[in-house]
């Protein structure tokens, strides 16, 4: 069934205390429940509950102390009569946690048991009223065998443990925060820690622990910095403080997303968590640092003040994005961070946004709610709440955080109460900004700049695209950061923030002689797309003049963008085409030897646009053409650019394997210098980039150089693809990189490679991170997963198909991209849209998949 935003309700009933007893084993595991209900004050009465369960199986149910047997099943939930007042209700239930792949609830993991919740999870556990306005205490009791259990772990405080007869022990947490329960969780399991403590700003010391198995446990001190540091952080930016004495973090191999906020208890994919610099690279450094921030930062924007319905994720989700983005831009540099936050943003959200499965970030309506945590969700919405900041600026917008965590503190709340804080606390006036949590789709701002006199015309004109949801849009207020730039001198009088709320706005602005260059969208102050007339010279001029990081980057990429859609619609041929790919050499040129430059920053502006972003360009996109098109450009600039660029690798090489800043940075370039080389010059690359890894000290210079052989055919590539397999075999998140990179390449064979990884021994369609390794990876290498005999598309579905049964929420990732197919060029789309239909005639598939499916062929 859909469900609808505008039929939310609230519960008749609410569960002020919930106490929980796990007698634990791998294949089955008894729960008992036992749940304290009253009457919702605030919601119609009602005579029966209901009480939400997955596949469970009833053994027993008490009212009151007394064995009942008036509760009936209504599909999958249990429906009990009960008067009105205070009751407490027993309910016993087996779970098998071995059986369960899916991976949500409580599930094996290597021996461990551990669990999963958000969204709908809890139910698969036992039975409850399992929605986020329902809030409780937890005291949850679990035994087992020493042996097998050595630690036991849960939310809160651990309140008391000891040893039962037979081998067995026993622990006792209390988790004194009322929470829904989606933030429950347990782990079992042979576990090892790192541990340390953290004094809060008011004097609290808490307990840190960083739980892994024993191998892994070198691997966990970046994991524990980034703890501290985000900590520090939160109290420092934001005011708030950490609020139990104990934080746990569980690093877990088998988990179907990147890590989860449970209270006091988060519970992380292995990925975000371990890295040595043998194993992870500076990206994995980042993003365990990133990762650890978001979860942390979860226990205020989202477990203190969490959701009314799962309709509100945004509300957690968006601003907890924004909070780690402005986390990780202070640790790790404001210029980059920012850059890399919009080419995800770019890469996966507006063709998000472009595409079937379009929504705004505050969703209307779903079937499986697992489908909505998307990048709409998660990174559009900390654009929009980043736009507010903008708007009000960093001190106001910090007061409208504090009004909002101050007034909602302990509730489950909407996006609407973040809006109405923000307006209140930063003193907004949000009325038709709130668009921006109803319209979907990227809005698209036209702008000509005219000159006459001594005044500049800058005319804007914005459109909200049609999407599946809705076709008529009303104009959005759009803050743009801007900068007239003269000629001359090179520099600016300051930069403004002009708000365009209409349709259409002219402005001018008087005192510039010469027509000025302009700078719009400066940090990309609105998630929109620019669309102007500027010339080549203006973004050369920009590419190298601007003090704005993020403006500077944009140019180069908006000079590579036009040419390159320039030339594939036919309208940029011989002379004109040569003359294009000058000025792109001539501005990477200045890229590749500007000293002031550091080596981070270089690496971004050396970075060509992306084939999806290129794809979102066009209304209807020939893959193969933007492919072949955007590799003959680098053969282009890598030939050009020759000795600059084996003069950088090689200054680059010079600095030392560790983890500062500059060695981060030379490292980035090294890699973006093979790159072109690799296309200009194959030969030299090849030889450049075994040396590389032959003497590589970190996995950034493995990888990097690795990365650059596999795309190239010949003895180099087998050998060090060999040798990196036997170096790092048995180490899953290093294999995840050795499958990750095969079916990236730009090896014409890629197609090949990967059918025959499907078939390695270390394949396991069970392990998300090992089907993401080989498929995601695959599905995002354009001229393999677009092959145009359709191969690509149905080796998706193939997999699409045999993973539904097992785990149906990873299963439903893979569908968005065959739903680009109405932007695909006929003959494609055509194919892709028949493995659509294939899938959807397929019986019993999960509603994960069956909503993708049919949402995407429309
Ligand atoms: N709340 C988690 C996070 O953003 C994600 C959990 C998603 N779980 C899921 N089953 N979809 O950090
Ligand atoms: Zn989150």
């Amino acid at each position: 069934p859909l469900i609808r935003r505008a039929d939310y309700k609230p519960f008749p009933w609410l569960v002020p205390e919930t106490r929980l007893h796990f007698d634990l084993g791998i294949e089955n595991t008894r729960v008992v429940s036992t749940l304290k209900v009253v009457p919702n004050p605030d919601a119609a009465a009602d005579d029966v509950i209901r009480l939400n369960g997955d596949g469970l199986q009833v053994s027993s149910v008490k009212l009151d102390g007394l064995p009942v047997k008036n509760w009936e099943m209504d599909g999958p939930d249990l429906v009990l009569p009960l008067s009105a007042g205070a009751h407490e209700i027993e309910i016993v239930n087996d779970v098998s946690p071995e059986k369960n792949s899916q991976l949500m609830g409580l599930y094996a993991s290597n021996g461990m048991l551990c669990t999963q919740c958000e969204a709908e999870g809890f139910r698969r556990i036992t039975f409850f009223p399992d929605r986020p306005d329902i809030l409780s205490t937890y005291l949850v009791k679990m035994e087992g065998p020493v042996a097998q259990f050595p630690v036991l772990l849960s939310n809160g405080n651990k309140v008391s443990a000891g040893e039962s007869a037979g081998g067995r022990h026993w622990a006792e947490w209390h988790d004194p925060w009322p929470k829904p329960s989606y933030l429950f969780a347990l782990v079992a399991g042979d576990l090892v820690a790192r541990t340390d403590s953290f004094t809060t700003m008011s004097g609290r010391e808490v307990d840190l622990a960083v739980w892994v198995r024993a191998e892994d446990l070198p691997r966990t001190e970046h994991a524990m910095d980034s703890l501290k540091k985000s900590m520090k952080w939160d109290e420092e930016a934001f005011g708030r403080e950490y609020d139990l004495d104990v934080f746990n973090i569980v690093a877990v191999s088998d988990f179907n997303m990147g890590a989860m906020e449970n209270k006091g208890l988060n519970v992380f994919n292995t990925k975000y968590v371990l890295a040595d610099p043998d194993t992870a690279t500076d990206g994995d450094y980042d993003a365990i640092e990133g990762v650890i921030g978001h979860e942390y930062f979860h226990n205020w924007s989202g477990n203190r003040v969490t959701c009314r319905d799962w309709f509100q994720l945004s509300l957690k989700e968006g601003f907890t994005v924004l909070r780690d983005q402005l986390f990780s831009q202070d640790m790790q540099g404001e210029a980059v961070k920012r850059i890399e936050d919009v080419r995800v943003l770019r890469a996966v959200q507006f063709p998000e946004d472009s595409g079937p499965l379009a929504h705004p970030i505050r969703p209307d309506s779903f079937r499986e709610i697992s489908n909505f945590y998307t990048a709409t969700v998660y990174n559009k919405g900390a654009e929009v709440l980043r736009m507010m900041r903008t708007m009000a600026g960093p001190v106001a917008f910090r007061q409208g955080t504090d009004l909002y965590f101050e007034r909602h503190d302990g509730e489950a709340a909407t996006c609407e109460d973040f809006v109405k804080a923000m307006e209140d606390g930063a003193g907004l006036d949000l009325r038709q900004f709130r668009l921006w949590y109803s319209q979907a789709g990227t809005p698209k701002v036209e702008v000509s700049l005219t000159h006459k006199g001594d005044t500049a015309t800058l005319a804007l004109k914005q459109t909200v695209p049609p999407t599946p949801d809705r076709i008529a849009k009303k104009p959005m207020p759009i803050p743009l950061r801007l900068a007239l730039f003269d000629r001359d001198s090179g520099s600016h009088d300051g930069e403004q923030l002009v708000i365009l709320s209409e349709a259409e706005k002219t402005i001018a602005f008087e005192g510039f002689a010469r027509s000025p260059v302009l700078s719009i969208n400066r940090g990309f102050s609105a998630p929109v797309s620019i669309e102007r007339e500027v010339s080549t010279e203006d973004l050369v001029f920009l590419a190298a003049h601007d003090d704005d990081p993020f403006a500077r980057y944009e140019a180069m990429q908006d000079l590579v963008v036009a040419h390159l859609v320039a030339v594939c619609s036919d309208s940029l041929t011989g002379a004109a085409q040569e003359a294009g790919r000058k000025a792109i050499a001539g501005a990477l040129r200045k890229v590749l030897t500007d000293d002031r430059l550091d080596d981070s920053m270089r690496g971004e502006l050396m970075m060509l646009p992306g084939q999806t972003y290129l794809a979102e360009q066009f209304l209807v996109a020939d893959p193969g053409r933007i492919h072949a098109e955007r590799e003959a450009l680098k053969v282009a600039l890598g030939v050009a650019l020759e000795s600059e660029l084996i003069a950088l690798h090689e200054r680059a090489s010079t600095l030392p394997a560790t983890l500062d800043h500059a060695s981060r940075g030379a490292r980035k370039v090294k890699a973006q210098a093979l790159v072109y080389l690799a296309a200009g010059n194959p030969d030299v690359a090849a030889k450049m980039a075994a040396a590389q890894y032959d003497a590589a000290q970190t996995m950034t210079d493995r990888q990097g150089a690795l990365m650059v052989l596999t795309g190239l055919p010949g003895v180099a590539r087998t050998d060090r693809l060999i040798d990196f397999y036997n170096r790092y075999r048995g180490n899953e998140l290093v294999v995840d990189k050795w499958f990750a990179l095969q079916a990236s390449s730009l090896h014409p064979d890629a197609i090949e490679h990967v059918k025959a990884l499907a078939n390695h021994p270390d394949f396991n369609l069970r392990n998300p991170n090992r089907v993401r390794s080989l498929y995601m990876a695959f599905a995002g290498n354009p001229h393999a997963f677009h092959a145009a005999s359709g191969e690509g598309y149905r080796m998706i579905a193939d997999l699409i198909l045999a993973l539904d049964p097992i785990n149906p929420q990873t299963a439903a990732r893979f569908v968005p991209p065959l739903g680009r197919w109405r932007r695909i060029e006929p003959q494609r789309a055509a194919l892709m849209r028949a493995e659509l239909e294939r899938i959807a005639a397929t019986d019993g598939l999960s509603r994960d998949t069956y909503e993708q499916v049919t949402r995407s062929l429309g």
